[in-house]
């Protein structure tokens, strides 16, 4: 019998979650954008390459293969336990952590992006309500929807999540948890203030409704200190799963992360970690923390901050001395990597983002991208000028302000 085979087509096998809630990012796509039409980017959010430490990695990797335990399984779940006590030291002595919480309360993560997907598949029916500021960080938003998750924007001004508006929703609502970035957010580079952080626990205690505080720009400080962190407030409450990174201050690409989760939640995760992938590489974990036992931790982190502080200045000044009159305004971040502004009169940001980069070679990311379904704002702007340096910043700035004035013409 002849049989022509047709190849088998996977879409009849998809499962109900990567058919209808799995959604592709539009950030990948305006990236590619950028990288085809050669623009300078606003639009990044990584850190810049220049600021990678290679050589002191290059250093802190060398010896790792002569252990051949390294090699094995890491032996324990929540990762390689040198790095993990170096982060709760770290974190300790700079206050960020509760009395109950050690090493053992930390697991080791690949990135802060896969403790938002673990804290997800642990705490996420479909159907239920998550609650998350507008705007957010759209990665978080897809990997919530893709567990099924209706995700509810609580409006946010300055000082972070509006309390008044958290309560109204909280009443209408129950909500499974809150995702909030406290710190020099992503996108709208706002830092929640102390004041307003123990506002929202109180709220949420009343509501019984546990956090997780994504923390990534932690660091990434210019003008001061940071508001303590929701998990130091929360104390003996345990209600809150912090994520940190090493993402904007080492390198994103070695994909590491941690999270820490108090023993009620970590025996769940630890459970899905070992489903999804056993262990995270050992080596890689383990160059890590050669490295950070090497370096002085702070004297890196200031030369971080000098250079971006700067960056932040430069683009500033050149947004504000090229768009004048065009109807621009913005904010003023204090950390991060993120500008967030608003230009009267563009309708649809989407359309204007693909117009500047096509027509200008300049990349910005809409703000309407980062809003929970039905509390988009389309007039909205996310700049980053995590990658530009002053030169860059004028020249962008000048293209967009061409951008602009040519849109719809
Ligand atoms: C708020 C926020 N959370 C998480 C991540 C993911 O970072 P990581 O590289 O640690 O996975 C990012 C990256 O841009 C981010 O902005």
């Amino acid at each position: 019998m002849v049989c022509l085979m047709e190849s088998y087509n996977f879409e009849r096998a998809l499962s109900s979650m990567a058919r209808e809630r799995l959604e592709v990012s539009e950030i990948g796509e305006m990236i590619r954008l950028v990288i085809a039409h050669g623009a300078i980017s606003f639009a990044a959010g990584e850190p810049s390459a220049d600021l990678v430490p290679s050589a002191l990695l290059k250093e802190a990797f060398a010896d790792v293969f002569d252990d051949p335990s390294q090699l094995g399984y890491v032996g324990s779940v929540l990762g390689h336990v040198g790095l993990r006590e170096w982060i709760a030291g770290w974190m300790r002595g700079d206050g960020l952590l509760p009395d109950w919480a050690g090493a053992r309360d930390i697991m080791i993560t690949c990135g802060s992006q896969e403790g938002i997907s673990l804290a997800g598949e642990a705490l996420i029916d479909p159907g239920s309500y998550v609650l998350v500021e507008s705007p957010t960080y759209m990665e978080a938003l897809l990997s919530f929807r893709k567990q099924g998750a209706v995700c509810v924007g609580v409006p946010t001004d300055e000082d972070g999540i509006v309390v008044s508006e958290l309560e109204d929703i909280l009443r209408r609502k129950r909500a499974r948890f809150l995702y909030t970035i406290p710190n020099f957010q992503n996108p709208s580079g706002n830092t929640s203030s102390a004041a307003r952080r123990r506002e929202v626990l109180d709220v949420l205690r009343g509501y019984d409704v546990p956090v997780i505080e994504d923390d990534p720009y932690h660091y990434l400080s210019y003008d001061g200190g940071t508001p303590p962190t929701y998990i130091s407030l929360s104390g003996d409450d345990k209600r809150v799963v912090y994520l940190g990174s090493f993402s904007k201050i080492v390198a994103p690409g070695i994909r590491c992360g941690w999270m820490v989760a108090p023993d009620s939640l970590m025996s769940r995760i630890s459970a899905l970690r070992v489903n999804a992938c056993l262990d995270l590489p050992s080596v890689l974990q383990r160059g890590l923390q050669n490295l950070m036992s090497a370096i002085d931790v702070s004297v890196h982190i200031e030369r971080l901050c000098s250079v971006y502080r700067r960056r932040r200045d430069s683009l500033i000044e050149a947004l504000d001395s090229n768009l004048s009159g065009l109807g621009f305004s913005r904010n003023h971040p204090r950390g991060g990597f993120f500008i967030w502004g608003n230009v009267e009169g563009i309708r649809d940001m989407t359309d204007f983002a693909r117009h500047a980069v096509a027509n200008e070679k300049i990349g910005v990311l809409p703000g309407s991208i980062f809003f929970a379904p039905g509390s988009g704002d389309e007039t909205s702007i996310r700049l980053s000028f995590a990658k530009t340096d002053e030169a860059q910043a004028k020249e962008g700035s000048a293209r967009l302000a061409r951008a602009i004035k040519n849109y719809g013409k």
